[in-house]
């Protein structure tokens, strides 16, 4: 399929009459189907509702630039070589034979919607031809890292592409040098200082300004109409939430000016909502403290979270999913990893290894809680995450889980995995559908009709959570794990933007005589 639609033309278009295409816009009028419940007497009484949306995508895609927050780190430096290899069409030799650059592990490049029947059957497009995108090879990129190397070096020290496509990539990626960063030692692990000879200088407001200025520099200098920034650096300790200091907007633009017990991903977070930049956390820690959020709802900034969803939970969210919806009862899931990339080596300090537990241990709440015939309230299966550093296995992150269910009259069932994987090489494209899930929500606009003003999504952007370990949600919303329901959920918004029903896979045209 050709790369990124042409401006004004659409891969996919929608005749009916609810939908209409302008020069600006796809709007799609919607009815949008819930149901409330009550119950008396043992029984319950479902009430369906209709809200009538009218969804507005705007047509043009802008040029997007995204600052990564440790650029020289492995993720930061596969993700920059992986779409600079795609927009040159690199292939490559190896043991095994010639390689080509792709988006596979990308949800929007990588894998198919259905529309409808065709005359051949099914008709099954690429998420990224459903709604106006940006396409991965037209990002432009920028970043700061605490570490001074060139990305061209960076990349050799991750370890992580084949040598003769970084021998390829080698004269593009030495010209990208990280800027400058933030560096408070007592987030990262102590491990980890030898790295910073690139940091920053001055008072924390200082530093703040100085990352606003980098944005507004990197905009300037490389001429892209928007910039989104994603934390990929180092996983911090957690963020103590204390009333004064952190809790609402207010108290952390003063504690910024003056205090103590801000963390460099949140003061990354702070200067890209003053600057109107979405901000993304593929990092386990508190950055999104509730100073944040209030800040980036103030500002109309969108914010995403937390860390990325990319190899052992996302196993687990499509597991536990199967599992619980099959009627099964997981009674323990026991998660063991080791990996002996930088990442490792951070999180084989306490503090840095108890955000990532934490981040990975919610993963199946909601679907145990959705199940009252195998769970008696408030009960969940044992959960054990453990990590451990092994250098000798580089960024081939090993990850070995257990999961034990009761099964039909007291009978076990256990299903032990072992899965070996490059883990850069899945985070990086799962960085892409970050930004660009989160560019596209930034030009969809909504109504309804009892409220005709068109608004934006909330600033905590839940849409993100497909990506994401520990989804990040507007106060008082469900936090969704379970991957199919994440998934639908991303393809029955895009539907809706397009006046499409959502998926119901009934297949009822098949059904009659
Ligand atoms: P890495 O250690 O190779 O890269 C992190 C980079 O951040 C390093 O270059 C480091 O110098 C830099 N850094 C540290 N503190 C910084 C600061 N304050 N400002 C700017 N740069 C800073 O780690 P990797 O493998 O790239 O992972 C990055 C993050 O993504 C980690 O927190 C990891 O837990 C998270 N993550 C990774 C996943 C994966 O599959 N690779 C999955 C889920 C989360």
């Amino acid at each position: 399929a050709p790369a990124g639609g042409p401006v004004g033309s659409d891969f996919v278009r929608v005749k009916s009459p609810d939908v209409k295409y302008t020069e600006e816009h796809i709007e799609a009028r919607y009815s949008y189907h819930t149901a409330t419940v009550s119950r008396c007497r043992g029984t319950y009484t479902v009430t369906p509702r209709t809200t009538r949306f009218t969804f507005r995508t705007q047509r043009s895609v802008p040029k997007l630039g995204v600052m990564l927050v440790g650029w020289g780190g492995n993720n930061g430096t596969t993700v920059t070589a992986a779409v600079l290899a795609n927009k040159l069409g690199l292939s490559w030799r190896t043991r095994t034979g010639v390689k080509t650059a792709n988006y596979f592990g990308s949800l929007l490049q990588a894998s198919t919607v259905c529309l409808g029947m065709g005359p051949d059957g099914e008709v099954n497009v690429p998420f990224r031809d459903l709604l106006p995108m940006v396409h991965p090879n037209d990002i432009v990129f920028d970043g700061w890292d605490i570490s001074s190397l060139d990305l061209g070096r960076a990349m050799e020290r991750a370890q992580v592409l084949d040598w003769a496509l970084q021998e390829q990539l080698r004269p593009h990626m030495e010209q990208l040098k990280p800027r400058p960063s933030i560096y408070i030692p007592e987030f990262i692990a102590a491990n980890q200082e030898q790295r910073a000879d690139n940091v920053l200088m001055g008072s924390k407001a200082e530093q703040v300004e100085q990352i606003r200025k980098d944005i507004r520099d990197f905009k300037k200098k490389s001429g892209v109409d928007k910039v989104i920034v994603l934390w990929t650096a180092n996983t911090e300790r957690m963020c103590d939430i204390v009333p004064g200091v952190n809790d609402t907007a207010a108290t952390l633009l003063a504690t910024i000016q003056g205090g103590s017990e801000v963390s460099p991903s949140t003061l990354f977070a702070v200067a890209s909502i003053q600057e109107g930049c979405a901000y993304i956390n593929g990092s386990p820690q508190n950055t999104f403290v509730p100073g944040v959020v209030e800040l980036a709802m103030q500002q109309g900034a969108f914010i995403g979270g937390d860390d990325f969803k990319s190899g052992q939970t996302k196993v687990k969210s499509v597991l536990v999913d199967f599992l619980v919806s099959a009627g099964l009862k997981p009674t323990s899931i026991v998660s063991y990893n080791h990996l002996g990339n930088n990442d490792g080596r951070n999180l084989s300090a306490p503090q840095q290894f108890r955000s990532k537990e934490i981040s990975k241990s919610n993963v199946v709440d909601d679907m145990v809680r959705s199940n009252n015939v195998l769970y008696a309230p408030g009960e969940k299966p044992d959960h054990c995450v453990v990590i451990k550093y092994v250098p000798n296995v580089g960024d081939s992150k090993r990850a070995m889980d257990e999961y034990t269910s009761e099964i039909m009259m007291g009978g076990t069932n256990t299903i032990v995995m072992h899965n070996t994987c490059e883990d850069s090489l899945l985070a990086s494209p799962i960085i892409l559908d970050l930004v660009i899930l989160t560019e596209l929500c930034q030009r969809i606009t909504f109504c309804t009709e009892e409220d005709p003003h068109f608004q934006t999504f909330h600033s905590v952007l839940s849409v993100l959570s497909y990506l994401c370990k520990a989804p990040l949600v507007p106060e008082g919303a469900p936090v969704i794990n379970s991957f199919f329901r994440q998934r639908t959920c991303i393809e029955n918004l895009m539907r809706a933007c397009l006046g499409l029903p959502p998926q119901n896979h009934m297949q009822l045209e098949h059904e009659m005589q």
